[in-house]
């Protein structure tokens, strides 16, 4: 079959070029334009990438239309109820669904890797308690680049491996340490006697002064949580680690942008921006004023927890979270007003022809906050737990893209808008 292209002509000079189309396996396929610059001396203009490729990968297909999100070609309904997310980890970063002999090896690995280098502990004492803790998850996420970096070469496999291993490991360890130092509690050590969530829910949650048991209704909400935040294609903060990683910088650097990118209650950020709203809200009374702020052009306030750049319709993640959150909070005996007022704005939006007509529907954000808040996770912190879960994709995309011989270093170009050209000023004659 011949390769389809795409005709390009300007109109101003009459030239015409023949630009290929790259076949996508599932969605758009792509324009390739890396010629246009030389054929026709025009860049393209799209600032929110909205019709921009960044790259070629295997790793996760979204359709927003339809709300379908893959990893490695199996759906993401599939994985939530019948994998785990190391399992899906190791999906991410080898490329396949492990014999159980290879996942209890890349899980035991994992577990020896979760304890933090002392050094790294240390960096705590210097944030106030009341630091935000994305900022100190962000710091000492970078702060791992000072212990790993003339011993890893990231132009072998084999490093890049270990590297993923040690990012996954150490991002739930650093969280809990930074929960600790909000609470002015001493720090909790991981266990090789128990999983990846349990673990966490230990660190995060034990006190030197009893018994800790990890509630295996948390255990599994928390694991299944990270599986539907794991990977989300070429989304603001997996776009930012690869642009970082594409320079060859140290990969803890460049998945330390990701975390700072993840921040923004834009992106991962909304999380907590969801139950901050909900708070605001208050009751379900006040739910049209607040839908007709959201709809009002001249109020910046946004239904936190709604739309999404890629979904046009229901976030696939956002309707198994909201059956999680039933369950879990049913499970736990938690009765929350503010599932109740969560529920009742998602209907009376979509009932609204403003969310309707721009296709606006719940994202992964909307719920999970509430699953979160059940488990006794704090607000502020719930993006750090976006980023514990978003952490395998971040270095799947690393690898995919210092592996791909298409990737260079990614340097966009621009619309100049500026002054023309003009000679400098002396002060004294400067009006
Ligand atoms: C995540 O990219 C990913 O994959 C991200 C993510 C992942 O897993 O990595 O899925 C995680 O970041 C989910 C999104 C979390 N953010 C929020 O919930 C914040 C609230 N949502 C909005 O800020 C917004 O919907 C975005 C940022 C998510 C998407 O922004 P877009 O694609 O730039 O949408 P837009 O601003 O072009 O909106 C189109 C229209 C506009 O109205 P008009 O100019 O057409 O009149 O929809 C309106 C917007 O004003 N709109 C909203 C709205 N979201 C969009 N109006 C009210 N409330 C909202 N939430």
């Amino acid at each position: 079959m011949t390769k389809n292209t795409v005709t390009v002509t300007d109109n101003a000079t009459g030239k015409s070029v023949d630009f290929p189309v790259r076949e996508s396996v599932h969605g758009p396929s792509v324009l390739e334009i890396g010629s246009l610059y030389k054929e026709f001396g025009y860049f393209t203009y799209d600032p929110a990438f909205t019709s921009t490729a960044s790259c070629q990968s295997k790793i996760t297909y979204i359709d927003g239309e339809n709300g379908v999100l893959l990893h490695r070609g199996y759906p993401i309904e599939q994985l939530a109820e019948r994998s785990s997310f190391l399992e899906v980890a190791h999906l991410l970063v080898h490329r396949t669904l492990p014999k159980k002999s290879n996942l209890d090896e890349f899980r035991a690995t994992i577990k020896k890797h979760m304890l933090l280098n002392q050094g790294i502990l240390n960096f705590f004492n210097g944030f106030h308690y009341d630091a935000h803790p994305m900022a100190m998850l962000t710091a000492v996420v970078s702060s791992l680049s000072a212990f790993y970096h003339d011993r890893i070469d990231i132009s072998d496999a084999y490093h890049r491996e270990q590297i993923a291993i040690r990012i996954i490991a150490k991002m739930a360890s650093i969280a809990a340490a930074a929960y600790k130092h909000m609470c002015g509690h001493p720090v909790v050590y991981p266990s090789n006697q128990l999983s990846y969530c349990g673990n966490l829910l230990n660190m995060l949650f034990s006190m030197p002064t009893e018994q800790y048991e990890v509630n295996p209704i948390a255990e599994k909400a928390l694991d299944q949580l990270f599986i539907l935040h794991a990977d989300h294609e070429q989304n603001a903060s997996t776009s930012t680690v690869r642009m970082a990683g594409s320079t060859g910088t140290n990969p803890f650097a460049a998945i330390a942008s990701g975390c700072a990118a993840l921040w923004g209650p834009s992106h991962g950020g909304a999380n907590e921006s969801v139950i901050n709203m909900l708070n605001e809200i208050g009751s379900v009374d006040n739910i049209q004023k607040y839908i007709d702020k959201a709809k009002d052009p001249n109020d910046p306030f946004r239904l936190m927890g709604f739309g999404h750049r890629v979904y046009k319709s229901f976030d696939p993640r956002a309707k198994i979270i909201r059956q999680t959150c039933h369950e879990v909070l049913e499970a736990l005996g938690i009765n929350d007003a503010k599932l109740e007022l969560a529920m009742r704005l998602e209907e009376i939006a979509l009932q609204d022809e403003y969310f309707v007509e721009r296709n606006l529907y719940p994202n992964v954000d909307f719920y999970s906050g509430l699953i979160y808040k059940a488990l006794g996770i704090p607000t502020q912190f719930f993006t750090v737990m976006f980023a514990i879960g978003r952490t395998p994709g971040w270095v799947a995309q690393w690898m995919e893209m210092l592996a791909d011989p298409e990737q260079r270093i990614s340097r966009p170009r621009q619309t100049y808008r500026g002054p023309s050209q003009r000679d400098y000023v002396e002060e004294f004659q400067r009006g």
